[in-house]
């Protein structure tokens, strides 16, 4: 296979109607600060149970076409010896690896953060496709304040994202391209829409200049929302119709697909965000579809608690939340759902 082909065999088992993506890449230190807020203890061993468990919930390939590991479950085997990502690929779920190493403060925007990471990139991409990964994710973040993000922080985050995406490709793993702008806060929700916007613009300027193929990257975008602490919320069908503005601002036709992160919004919220967006417009020209991490995993984590006797019922509310976000992505989604 050319490179080209792999990046488009990828992207045609990733981008399927009804389906999303499960990012369970959460970092030691992330992980840690969800099992301990439901009283997991964090080892290497727990972090391991807790990922078979998802990866061998039953049916689970029905909504969920690729999931997104940390380096550390890329190298760990269920109890029968099979290695994690290869339990992914027989549920016919794409593995793939968070490559970013998290972020630090960027020099001369007060306020703004950049991702580390690129150095050695290249290299560290060839181990992980011997070990299955066949796409990868990269996470900017944008804090919205009075100062921020600054216009230093929009340009060269786009440019480290679109660094990363040409990267990715070049070896033939496909770029989840994700500019995170921050729920944290009392903004509103024009103010939210202003700072996606023109994250988005830079990202898409930035990947043109790295010629970045658009057609095999996934882009992974916040929502447009009120700050968590802003006194003034937004029903589904504003937030969709904020955010489907956007997009259609700043996303090329060319890309297939865009698989919102959950940022902080609960379960149900992002459930009922994406299906306002898939329920209200068509004709879209890429599929609209999901790729969280708290909002399908916080019931199965809160269920779970680290023991064996309730894995049966971690990977029922697992599959709840899978279900229900397919059929989001379907635009067939109802809040009545919820109490089935
Ligand atoms: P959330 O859905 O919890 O925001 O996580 C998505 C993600 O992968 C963040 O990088």
């Amino acid at each position: 296979m050319t490179i080209q082909e792999e990046l488009q065999a990828t992207i045609s088992d990733m981008v399927q109607p009804g389906k999303g993506i499960l990012a369970a890449d959460e970092s030691t230190p992330t992980i840690t600060k969800r099992f301990q807020a439901v009283g997991i203890e964090c080892n290497e061993s727990t972090r391991r149970a807790y990922r078979q468990l998802l990866l061998t919930t039953p049916g689970v390939g029905e909504f969920i076409a690729g999931v997104i590991l940390f380096e550390e479950t890329l190298a760990q085997q269920a109890d029968d010896g099979t290695p994690l990502p290869e339990l992914a690929r027989r549920a016919g779920i794409v593995p793939g690896i968070k490559v970013d190493k998290g972020l630090t403060a960027l020099a001369n925007a007060p306020g703004d953060k950049i991702t580390q990471g690129l150095d050695g990139l290249a290299e560290r991409l060839a181990g992980y496709k011997e070990q299955g990964a066949r796409f990868a994710k990269w996470r900017a973040v944008y804090p919205i304040g009075p100062a921020n993000p600054t216009a230093l922080g929009i340009q060269t985050n786009a440019e480290v994202l679109a660094r990363y995406a040409a990267i990715c490709q070049e070896a033939g793993i496909v770029p989840i391209v994700e500019p995170e702008v921050l729920i944290d806060g009392d903004h509103g929700i024009a103010q939210s829409e202003a700072v996606v916007e023109a994250a988005q613009n830079e990202v898409f300027a930035a990947l043109k200049r790295h010629r970045v193929r658009l057609e095999y990257m996934i882009l992974k975008p916040s929502m447009v929302v009120p700050g968590k602490a802003c006194a003034t919320k937004a029903s589904p069908e504003e937030v969709a119709e904020r955010t489907v503005r956007i997009l259609r601002r700043t996303v090329p036709a060319a890309v297939p697909s865009v698989n919102f992160l959950s940022g902080g919004l609960s379960p149900q919220e992002a459930s009922a965000n994406l299906n306002a967006m898939n329920a209200g417009y068509s004709n879209l020209p890429w599929l609209l579809s999901f790729s969280y991490a708290r909002a399908l995993q916080e019931p199965p984590m809160a269920t779970w608690q680290g023991k064996a006797e309730n894995i049966g019922a971690a990977q029922a509310a697992f599959i709840k939340r899978a279900r229900l976000n397919g059929l989001a992505q379907r635009g067939q989604y109802q809040a009545a759902m919820e109490q089935d």
